[in-house]
């Protein structure tokens, strides 16, 4: 199982984390993935404290740069490659 955790802090609320959240759930949708991946809330991480786009972590691990612009293509590539 793949844990995905998205930050559902303020900061990141306001730079489009719901949005995130959305295509997330449409992206597992389309591969398959609902049993595979486990979608969570968490609180601040501090990404927006060190600028590093949107709070996410994958099997405990910051995936930094993730913007609601290209959250959905490097979210697919990181599952994926979680998923191996
Ligand atoms: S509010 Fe999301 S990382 Fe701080």
């Amino acid at each position: 199982m793949v844990n995905v955790e998205i930050c559902i802090g303020s900061a990141c609320y306001v730079k489009g984390s719901s949005q995130v959240v959305n295509d997330l759930k449409d992206l597992l949708k389309q591969h398959s993935w609902e049993d595979k991946v486990a979608l969570r809330g968490s609180f601040c991480m501090k990404a927006c404290q060190e600028k590093k786009g949107l709070g996410i972590r994958i099997n405990g691990k910051k995936i930094d740069g993730v913007t609601a612009a290209n959250a959905r293509e490097i979210l697919e590539k990181e599952i994926a490659v979680a998923l191996l």
